[in-house]
């Protein structure tokens, strides 16, 4: 371990007994898995229609797989090497090695950083299907991804009809006007991130009311708001004709992001910036986050809406990415278990990618754990310091809070908190836009 590992606080994990990286991996976790085998079962038929028995004896492979693996869970055994062969796999049997070499004991499921085992398994769930073909490229999360858009149908007429609105005299708002707008749109972007599937354990978990109109109610909950920071980052930009881009790490798919294509075209249209790189997962993970198909999925769905603004909306989405004004990417590195700290050692190409951007704007809890390193830092460290390094560009993170980790608050907030409300961090009631100007 480096001097400077060595002054980091200890990482989240399941050895903690009761905590809540420990109750993930007792709980919430098999339960994912046993979704994922009920999922495999009901379409067993569909596999049959495509593919005949070789259909029929992947999905038998692949539930015992996956059986096993639910097994070596639950029973705490230490993490194997994976088997499939693909872009990642030797990094991933490297990190293995690397963890049995600072530990007397192997890795184990409970034992290990809560951040590692917990993406391991959806590596591992990836594995499953890998190794099994003809039904390897099957998305065992996309039934939910999409369900979770439809349940939230209304919330995005709302949304898509205020935009379409908005747009009509974007070029005549005031600089004011702009801000609030811009205040408004980061808002819902933020609070989308409560509709993950991977806290709720797969079940439904839409946006089922206005976004716009319960913002004024949920502004209490933003417990670190540097909007403002960002605010004039982006209009001195604006007033200076410079060219910004912004990247957006993306998180979950559905409700989220369309939220986040929301605000994507009002930066464009309002020209708070003048490219949008999103950044999606190479593999389904952690439930509900976004892959290229359900990026491309969305679009599609919205572009051939009968609701007039949304079609509208999903129309002038694709134009954006034809003109290359939006532009998608994905990376190994994303579905990696490593800490963003060390990006610019394990994925330098990104990092180097990242260093372009004059904004980056992180969604969602995960993306959250992986900035500060999953560690137990005290509640008053400031967000700089627990980036631990990692500063390609300026960065916010937009994050409702469902994991037990939180920087950058006021002396005494958080234990204020923990007496008052015990649950504060786990439940995404709360939120952060939390920036960091990397210098
Ligand atoms: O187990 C709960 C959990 O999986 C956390 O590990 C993770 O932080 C969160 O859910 C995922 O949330 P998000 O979609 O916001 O990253
Ligand atoms: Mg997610």
């Amino acid at each position: 371990m480096s001097k400077m590992a060595a002054l980091l606080p200890a990482p989240l994990s399941g050895k903690f007994t009761g905590s809540f990286a420990y109750d993930t991996l007792k709980d919430r976790l098999p339960t994912i898995l046993t979704k994922v085998i009920d999922t495999l079962h009901r379409h067993k038929n569909e596999f049959f229609e495509e593919y005949g028995e070789k259909g029929i004896e992947a999905e038998k492979k692949a539930i015992a797989y996956l059986s096993k693996l639910r097994n070596e869970l639950q029973t705490d055994k230490p993490l194997i090497a994976l088997n499939d062969n693909l872009f990642d796999t030797t990094l991933w049997n490297q990190h293995l090695e690397y963890h049995q070499s600072i530990s007397n004991e192997p890795p184990s499921w409970f034992q290990s950083p809560w951040l590692y085992t917990e993406c391991y398994m959806y590596r591992r769930i990836h594995e499953a299907l890998v190794l099994n073909p003809p039904i390897s490229d099957f998305d065992v999360f996309k039934e939910e991804k999409i369900n979770g858009f439809f349940e939230s149908q209304q919330a995005i007429i709302v949304l898509s009809t205020y935009l379409q609105e908005l747009l009509k005299n974007i070029a005549d708002l005031g600089e004011k006007r702009l801000q609030e707008e811009f205040l408004k749109l980061l808002q819902v972007s933020l609070w989308g991130n409560k509709c993950d599937l991977s806290i709720s354990g797969g079940k439904a978990n839409s946006q089922k009311s206005d976004p716009l109109q319960s913002l004024q109610e949920l502004k209490s909950f933003i417990l670190v708001d540097h909007t403002e920071k960002i605010w004039s980052l982006l209009s001195n930009k604006k007033k200076n004709a410079q060219i910004t881009r912004i990247d957006i790490v993306l998180d979950n798919a559905g409700f989220e992001l369309t939220a986040d294509f929301i605000l994507a075209e009002f930066l464009i249209s309002s020209k708070l910036a003048t490219e949008i790189h999103f950044h999606g997962k190479s593999i389904p993970w952690y439930v509900s986050d976004t892959t290229k198909q359900d990026f491309n999925w969305i679009i599609k769905q919205m572009q051939s809406s009968n609701h007039k603004w949304m079609s509208k909306c999903g129309a002038s989405w694709e134009g954006n990415l034809k003109k290359g004004v939006w532009v998608y990417n994905d990376h190994f590195f994303w579905t990696s278990p490593h800490e963003y700290s060390s990006m610019d050692k394990v994925a330098s190409d990104l990092y180097t990618e990242l260093q372009k951007s004059n904004l980056i704007i992180f969604k969602g809890d995960l993306n959250y754990r992986k900035l500060t390193g999953d560690r137990k830092w005290e509640f008053t460290v400031p967000f700089h310091q627990a980036l631990n390094n990692f500063h390609p560009a300026p960065l916010c993170s937009l994050r409702t809070l469902k994991c037990d980790i939180q920087v950058g608050l006021k002396p005494g907030q958080g234990e204020q908190f923990m007496t008052t409300e015990p649950e504060w961090m786990l439940i995404g009631k709360y939120g952060v836009i939390q920036f960091d100007a990397a210098s």
